[in-house]
């Protein structure tokens, strides 16, 4: 066990005090808009290696690079695609992550051998601060998966992080709480089709909208599945069953349905909670996380959903419940 500081994101001296720690070789939790990340120097390949050790994630999953802006970004990347680059100028810093063939900047530990790389800008203005200042000192940027063990529900909170690794990670930079709460998109943008592999904090349409005014497309990885480009639909590390919590969950896509479900497990004497679930989907969202952290007590077996409509950002809160209800 350590001792992990906690630091606020408010307090410049802090955000050096992190960065120092960073630079240093230490592993610590950064604030993002989407959920907290469990940051390394990604030129540090033994402190990426503590990122796996801590998590208890498999070397071979890939983490996503954080940097402060697109130069940075460009500098990762042996081709710079125009829809990496249309992407990029329209939604950073913000929850869009971008896949790009690598160069030999990146080292192998981070991309889990992989010959591509992931990278995004984030949307907190003290966590891009102090990537400028890693970046001052020679850093490529920050590797960071979410804040949490593997396969459980992400931290959105510096509390959540205390309770899933405190003692584990050197330091917790508090910015409060995310404000988009699930994950950022990933888009696979080698071609000009591009792959989105992951739902997020930016929408598809958003992303069909951008590419086609530049004249590129768009698709859904799991639109792939089955067709020539099939190859291109395998997002490693998007596990069935992910983002979940210890109870049991299930979801439903009406209301209705739920209610009747919930009388037959009550009626078997199992212990069931609903999840809140805001008509904002924005709220529905930035919430998601906590609630099922607070849902998730020992007294609860299961607990029930509703899934949103899958447009919008409800693409992404609807994937994430149906990875939590997914089989073990
Ligand atoms: O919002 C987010 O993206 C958060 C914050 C901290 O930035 N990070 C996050 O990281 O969700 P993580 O590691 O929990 O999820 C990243 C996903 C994984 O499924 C991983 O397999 C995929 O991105 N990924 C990263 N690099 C990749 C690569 N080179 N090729 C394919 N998939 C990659
Ligand atoms: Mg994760």
């Amino acid at each position: 066990m350590i001792v992990t500081r906690r630091l606020d994101a408010g307090i410049p001296d802090d955000v050096v005090t992190a960065a120092d720690i960073l630079r240093g070789g230490g592993v610590v939790a950064l604030p993002t808009e989407t959920v907290y990340g469990l940051a390394a120097d990604a030129s540090n390949g033994e402190a990426v290696r503590r990122i796996f050790t801590i998590k208890g994630r498999p070397r071979n999953h890939p983490l996503i690079v954080h940097v402060a802006d697109v130069s940075f970004a460009e500098h990762l990347a042996s081709d710079w695609t125009p829809a990496a680059d249309v992407l990029a100028r329209r939604f950073w810093p913000g929850p869009l992550s971008i896949l790009v063939d690598k160069n030999e900047n990146v080292p192998d530990d981070v991309t889990g051998g992989r010959p591509s790389v992931v990278v995004r800008i984030p949307a907190v203005d003290a966590t891009v601060r102090l990537l400028r200042i890693l970046h001052e000192m020679g850093s490529i940027g920050v590797a960071a998966p979410s804040a949490n063990k593997f396969g459980a529900v992400s931290p959105t909170t510096a509390a959540h992080v205390i309770e899933d690794l405190g003692g584990l990670v050197d330091a917790v930079l508090d910015g409060g709480r995310c404000t988009v709460g699930v994950e950022s998109t990933i888009v696979d943008c080698r071609s000009d089709q591009a792959v989105l592999l992951r739902e997020g904090g930016i929408t598809f349409e958003q992303i069909v909208d951008e590419l086609g005014i530049h004249e590129l497309n768009v698709v859904r990885s799991l639109d792939l599945e089955g067709s020539d480009d099939s190859s291109r639909a395998v997002a490693p590390g998007m596990l069935t069953s992910h983002y979940a919590p210890r109870a049991r969950v299930e979801v439903f896509e009406r209301d209705d349905e739920l209610s009747r479900r919930h009388r037959q497990l009550e009626v078997m004497g199992i212990r069931c909670v609903l999840l809140p679930h805001p008509s904002d989907i924005t709220e529905y969202s930035r919430d998601l996380y906590a609630s099922m952290r607070s849902c998730d007590s020992p007294e609860t077996d299961v607990i029930l959903a509703l899934l949103p409509e899958p447009k919008g950002l409800g693409a992404a809160v609807r994937d994430r419940l149906r990875k939590a209800a997914a089989p073990r």
